[in-house]
């Protein structure tokens, strides 16, 4: 029987439109990457314009195979030496976890290995916490965390490992199916997240004020749907379609400031150390750490302008490195190695993919 801080385990990432493979070994506190692959739905998605779930299902279920076995050879890690398999169980497009949660289920049941169900999102939390300076023995928590992906926008407390409480959300729109839509408007290819800080660059954030949504609300919840309408009748005001290319530009821009600000100013507020919510007080116990994770925090002006926050207040922040803001597996394994040394396993009858799953 191995000690529960001494683990080796193969991730299964299968959620949306990557397919994400890794193994992962952890000795005391120091964790290492044995093997890694993503393999990127993009170029079938753009043909759609989104992601159609049955056609990112057939995709994984095409590679996933010849993906653990590559994996499972570039570790030199046998199949019979491995302690547990980690898979996401949702939230995510159901026929797309189904392979990974299938996969997991048979070479489960084929090397008697347990399964350790992983929340996608508590991935994305641990592509932060655990960046390269990270040190297990020094007190990172509580530590608030902001997770910004394509289906999600949340304010999350951690007061400890796998410890949640999403402070706030978003109402409507997540922010980077914001991005999406509002590239979309602009004419630019899926994902537009991407694309648009791109032409973002070009672009003036000064040349049109939109508006900062819900910093009034009195609550740590996020709303972006409206900014996407007030876009579209810029776009038609000017009368330009999709616009020339400088107020493209300037229009990518001045939506790319606003939401961030909106993001940070949000962020801040839940750093206050005692908050007055809609009437009840939230005990506001001194955050050690920030973090930032998910998609967009590939965004180089949110990384900036995040940075800029921790440094106004002076706390700590870790932002998941670029390689690992979109799905992968990594961020899976790193998250289940935790869960593991809580004794969170099921067997492979146990476990079921989930489109809506609470952290
Ligand atoms: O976390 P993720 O890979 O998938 C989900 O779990 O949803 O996030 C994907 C989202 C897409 O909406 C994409 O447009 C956005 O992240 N994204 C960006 C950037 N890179 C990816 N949004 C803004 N700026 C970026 N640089
Ligand atoms: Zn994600």
């Amino acid at each position: 029987m191995s000690d529960k801080s001494s683990i080796t385990l193969l991730a299964l990432e299968t959620s949306c439109d990557e397919t994400g493979v890794a193994i992962l070994n952890r000795v005391g506190d120091t964790i290492k990457v044995l093997s890694s692959k993503v393999a990127s739905q993009v170029d079938i998605h753009k043909l759609t314009g989104g992601v159609v779930p049955e056609v990112a299902a057939r995709e994984h279920a095409s590679i996933i195979r010849p993906m653990i076995a590559k994996v499972i050879s570039d570790s030199k890690v046998t199949g019979e030496n491995l302690d547990a398999i980690a898979v996401t169980i949702g939230p995510g497009l159901v026929p797309a976890l189904s392979v990974g949660v299938t996969a997991a289920q048979t070479l489960a049941y084929a090397w008697q290995k347990p399964i350790i169900p992983v929340h996608h999102l508590a991935g994305h939390i641990y592509s932060a916490l655990l960046t390269k300076d990270y040190n297990l023995k020094t007190n990172n928590f509580p530590a608030l965390a902001l997770i910004v992906s394509g289906g999600h926008t949340m304010l999350v407390k951690m007061a400890g490992h796998l410890q949640y409480q999403v402070l706030g959300s978003t109402r409507d729109d997540a922010i980077g199916e914001a991005f999406d839509k509002v590239a979309r408007l602009l004419g630019l290819p899926y994902p537009g997240g991407p694309a648009l800080s791109k032409l973002a660059e070009q672009g003036s954030s000064q040349a049109f004020q939109f508006s900062r949504p819900m910093l009034r609300s009195g609550d740590l919840d996020f709303s972006f749907s409206g900014i996407k309408t007030e876009v579209l009748y810029k776009l038609r005001e000017l009368n330009m379609g999709t616009g020339g290319p400088k107020t493209r530009a300037n229009v990518a821009a001045s939506f790319q400031q606003a939401v961030v600000e909106t993001l940070v100013a949000k962020t801040k507020e839940a750093l206050r150390p005692v908050r007055q919510a809609q009437g009840k007080q939230a005990q506001g116990q001194q955050y050690q750490l920030v973090l930032l994770a998910g998609g967009v925090a590939a965004n180089k002006l949110l990384r900036q302008q995040m940075q800029s926050m921790a440094d106004e207040l002076d706390i700590p922040l870790r932002i998941a490195p670029p390689e690992l803001c979109g799905d992968n597996a990594i961020m899976i394994g790193q998250a289940a190695l935790f869960a593991y040394q809580k004794n969170r396993t099921n067997s492979w009858r146990d476990i079921d993919a989930h489109a809506r799953l609470g952290l």
